[in-house]
């Protein structure tokens, strides 16, 4: 069953109610997503496998633990990219694959304008990178090529869902995992999320018109 979960952290929302301001400029906008990013990363993190292995401190030998899994980040372009770092510092490991997608500002549909993944050696877990969530169609693009690489553990880490977004992915897909900050309940006519925090991708790069 698809699981969605808010994570109410104190911190989280303290950072989320920060970028939702307006008048906050891009370069604490980025710092913020960073912020947020990594505690939402921690959360959506927390059941991952390790495994047992032997540790050498100075004073004696243990056991402790490594992740015995092979994880993937996928941002998708533009605003995922804001969420990859803060993901590759604690996860130095992990591989990253960027999908590039907009959404037409017509019909609100995502268009798919890269994909590189490879055919072969899915990830084990892939963690997917947008920090809205808007109607759900670029998240449902991206679930669709990751099920078709083959991997069977799919996280979607977004800082802000919309209700209805959320209702067409628990409809679309049987068992996908969702870590968000905060679900509004609306969207409005352009397909934006209210009250939301505008144009993400804009925000992170300095880019509003
Ligand atoms: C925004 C956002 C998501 C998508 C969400 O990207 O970053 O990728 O829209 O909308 P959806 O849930 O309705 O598909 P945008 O198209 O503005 O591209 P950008 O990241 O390049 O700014």
């Amino acid at each position: 069953m698809t699981q969605v979960h808010v994570i109410q952290h104190p911190l989280l929302q303290h950072h989320l109610s920060i970028l939702r301001e307006k008048t906050t400029p891009p370069w604490l906008f980025r710092q913020q997503v960073r912020r947020a990013a990594t505690i939402l990363a921690g959360m959506a993190t927390s059941d991952l496998p390790t495994q047992p292995v032997p540790v050498h401190t100075p004073l004696a030998t243990m056991t402790g633990a490594r992740l015995a899994c092979r994880i993937a980040l996928i941002p998708i372009l533009r605003a995922g990219l804001g969420l990859v770092d803060p993901l590759q510092d604690m996860i130095p490991e992990a591989q990253v694959w960027h999908l590039g997608m907009y959404r037409d500002e017509q019909t609100a549909r995502p268009v798919e304008y890269y994909c590189k993944l490879p055919h072969d050696q899915p990830a084990d877990v892939a963690f997917v990178l947008d920090p809205m969530l808007a109607t759900g169609g670029s998240i449902a693009m991206a679930v669709e090529a990751l099920q078709q690489w083959g991997c069977p553990d799919i996280r979607i880490l977004s800082l802000i869902a919309s209700q209805p977004g959320i209702d067409f992915l628990c409809r679309q897909f049987a068992n996908l995992n969702l870590f968000v900050a905060a679900i509004d309940p609306e969207l409005n006519e352009q397909k934006f999320i209210v009250p939301g925090l505008g144009d993400a991708g804009d925000r992170i790069f300095n880019t509003q018109r």
